[in-house]
């Protein structure tokens, strides 16, 4: 498996992707919990898992603007991590791990944040995934997103790595 930076030519397939398992409105419980689809805008901030040319999974990571801080009570400064996803036929194979771990390393010295959905359906595997690495839950915030569904508001936890960098991942 190669993970390295989006090219541009795979942006259509992460795009496909990221289609096929975002989260669509409260009723639809089978696409997964990608928020938002990626948009050109994730670009740049776009790494990606790829077997025999084929894109199997990725990840987006970027610096927290002010603009992050409208969903939070929070002003914190570091990375963003999200939009971590891999394709269904993928997943249980350690790919997403191989992507955590890859922005860790790649920026050892920042501190990391992510969200995950924790209502009306909690996302159990990217607790699972994020928590060990370490991971833990720092605040829960309440989203208000009415085009999504029938009342729209998702609690999400926000969670801060405590560990500068994994312990390596033998598999
Ligand atoms: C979340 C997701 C990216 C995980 O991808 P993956 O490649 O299958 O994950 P990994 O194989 O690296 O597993 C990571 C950890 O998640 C947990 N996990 C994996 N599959 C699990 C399952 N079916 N049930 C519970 N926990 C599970 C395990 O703790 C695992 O680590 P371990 O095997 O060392 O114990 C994938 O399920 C996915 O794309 N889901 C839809 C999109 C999504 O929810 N993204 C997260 C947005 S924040």
């Amino acid at each position: 498996m190669k993970i390295e930076k989006c090219r541009r030519e795979q942006f259509p397939e992460c795009k496909e992707l990221s289609q096929k398992y975002c989260f669509r409105n409260v009723k639809d419980k089978s696409k997964g919990f990608i928020f938002k689809p990626l948009d050109d805008q994730d670009f740049d901030s776009l790494t990606v898992a790829s077997i025999k040319g084929v894109v199997v999974g990725f990840i987006c990571a970027r610096p927290i603007t002010e603009a992050d801080w409208d969903f939070s009570d929070r002003r914190v400064s570091g990375m963003y991590i999200g939009k971590v996803l891999v394709n269904e036929t993928y997943r249980g194979q350690n790919i997403a791990s191989q992507l955590v771990e890859h922005i860790l390393e790649k920026y050892p010295s920042e501190t990391f944040y992510t969200s995950i959905r924790y209502a009306p359906d909690r996302n159990i595997v990217s607790e699972n995934l994020f928590g060990k690495f370490g991971f833990r839950q720092i605040s829960k915030v309440r989203w208000n997103e009415p085009e999504l569904g029938d009342d729209g508001e998702w609690t999400l936890f926000e969670l801060k790595s405590f560990d500068k960098l994994p312990v390596h991942i033998v598999k």
